[in-house]
């Protein structure tokens, strides 16, 4: 890895997501959720007027790969993240920082008050992401996921207030 793309990869730009990208989307939920979404689930979700998201992709060696992307849901001056994913050998590498920020910017712009979204309580990385944004927890649902092994955990419900 070059020691640049440590800190940004230069060839990564964020754009808004079109219906296009549902089958790369679902291919990179299969990847990193045990509960994956189909390429219908998501076809049918950026149909809908209220649901927008963003997408990270690589521009390099003339491919426009998708590697991360976050998809949202705006209703009555709020809005909820419905999911975000990043392909698991570009995490760690600042593209879901980038797409949250997307998320944000387009919030305020839309002057939307507040973000809401579910996550895992043992989600570490999704955890420290969110709270180094300004989310906070206003609720949980005990039992809520299982895992792979069937473990279950807690969904947090967390909170980011846009003043
Ligand atoms: C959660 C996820 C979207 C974060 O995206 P990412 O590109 O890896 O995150 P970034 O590189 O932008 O990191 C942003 C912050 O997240 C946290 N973070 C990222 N990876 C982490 C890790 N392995 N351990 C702990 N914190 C981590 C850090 O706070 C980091 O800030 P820092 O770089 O200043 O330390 C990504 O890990 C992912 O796709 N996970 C699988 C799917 C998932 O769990 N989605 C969330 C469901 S609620």
């Amino acid at each position: 890895m070059r020691l640049l793309d440590r800190i940004w990869p230069l060839d990564v730009v964020i754009d808004p997501m079109t219906p296009d990208h549902a089958h790369r989307m679902s291919e990179l939920h299969r990847l990193t959720f045990s509960r994956p979404w189909t390429d219908g689930e998501f076809s049918d979700l950026l149909a809908q007027k209220t649901v927008f998201g963003f997408v990270a992709r690589e521009l390099r060696r003339g491919k426009a790969q998708v590697l991360g992307f976050v998809l949202v849901r705006e209703a009555a001056g709020e809005a909820e993240i419905l999911t975000i994913t990043v392909a698991p050998e570009w995490q760690g590498r600042g593209l879901g920082r980038k797409l949250m920020d997307s998320v944000l910017a387009k919030a305020h712009g839309e002057r939307i008050e507040a973000i809401f979204l579910e996550v895992d309580e043992t989600n570490q990385p999704a955890l420290s992401l969110y709270r180094k944004l300004g989310f906070f927890q206003v609720g949980g649902r005990p039992d809520y996921y299982r895992d792979r092994l069937g473990r279950a955990s807690a969904a947090l419900v967390m909170r980011r207030d846009l003043g």
